[in-house]
């Protein structure tokens, strides 16, 4: 047992952990594996009162994985892992202000975000999260049969072009703009999650052009019908920040969306997002469909292991009801 509470905030998706300090318990792996396993399962886990120091954020991080350098948005000097996402009191666009997975835009995608709150304003600015695996298991069978080995095309050239949201001059942040032709890549429209085994969709509004090989009023008719879908309240849950706060979320199942309603005032976060690990990228470079997180020492994946095998032996069957937590 590690100490740590998880507490489910949501019927789709997220779960609260207490219990834990992460800037002293991060060289702990069981503390780690329990993190790891709790996020696997409930796609988003928050933390609170935490301080953590961009270094410690990065060192926790790394724990989960390669971190990834941002190709348009400048990191912090000396820490280019870490992106500062700030909205000063004139800034009228935020980032990160429309649903969307980090990074589908890339080769590899990244597996995961950690947020951290620096400082936020007195109302607002909440971060909404959908699962796209419950909007995956709310489908039809006919459609779910219809989406299998269909790929979509993602791009950074609509969000990172001048006129794109993400591009948008913001007093706080240096942000480029995508010069040029940027690549389009395409992961499989539904992904099976390599540790839950759990199906999910994979397209999103910002990033997602089309679907491989259809006409474009097809792919829109369909990409439009799945981005309404995706996006149903009973999918979501909402994180109300503190400074201190932590959200780390899973990009292979999770969208995410940064409330625009706090205009005059500030909003300093700081992000490190995970890549998945390196040897395990597929070899034919579409896809990291596949990746199995493999970069946590033997311990954690030991540790994440017996986690699952005592839940599947029960008693507990993992599923916390209101009220009731789950210490693990
Ligand atoms: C992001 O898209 O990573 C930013 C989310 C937020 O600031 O709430």
């Amino acid at each position: 047992m590690t100490g740590l509470l998880v507490r489910r905030v949501a019927g789709a998706l997220g779960a609260e952990i207490t219990g834990v300090d992460l800037a002293k318990d991060l060289a702990d792996h069981a503390v780690i594996a329990a993190i790891r396993s709790a996020l696997v399962e409930h796609q988003v886990v928050f933390f609170r009162d935490q301080q953590l120091t961009a270094a410690e954020q990065v060192r926790f991080g790394a724990r989960f994985g390669p971190l990834n350098v941002h190709p348009y948005v400048s990191g912090m000097p000396g820490q280019p892992e870490v992106m500062e996402i700030i909205k000063e009191p004139e800034d009228r666009i935020n980032f990160g202000g429309g649903w969307h997975s980090d990074m589908s835009f890339l080769e590899k995608p990244a597996i995961g975000s950690i947020l951290y709150a620096v400082e936020v304003p007195e109302f607002g600015g909440d971060t909404l999260f959908a699962s796209q695996a419950a909007a995956y298991d709310a489908l039809s069978p006919g459609l779910k049969k219809a989406l299998e080995g269909l790929n979509a095309v993602h791009s950074a050239s609509r969000e990172y072009s001048s006129s794109g949201h993400s591009a948008q001059k913001r007093a706080g942040m240096q942000v480029a703009e995508a010069d040029g032709y940027v690549g389009e890549f395409m992961h499989p429209m539904v992904l099976t999650h390599p540790e839950s085994g759990r199906k999910a969709l994979y397209v999103n509004p910002a990033f997602t052009l089309r679907i491989e090989g259809w006409k474009t009023t097809e792919s829109k008719a369909l990409l439009d019908y799945l981005f309404n879908h995706c996006r149903y309240e009973g999918f979501t849950c909402r994180f109300t920040w503190r400074n201190g706060s932590i959200a780390f979320w899973d990009n292979r199942s999770v969208w995410h969306f940064a409330l625009n309603d706090y205009s005059g005032q500030r909003r300093h976060m700081r992000r490190v997002t995970v890549d998945p690990p390196h040897e395990a990228v597929a070899q034919d470079g579409r896809s990291v469909a596949a990746a199995v997180s493999a970069t946590e020492p033997a311990s954690d994946r030991l540790a994440v292991g017996a986690a699952r095998r005592d839940r599947a032996a029960g008693p507990n069957d993992g599923v916390s009801r209101p009220g009731e937590g789950q210490h693990v």
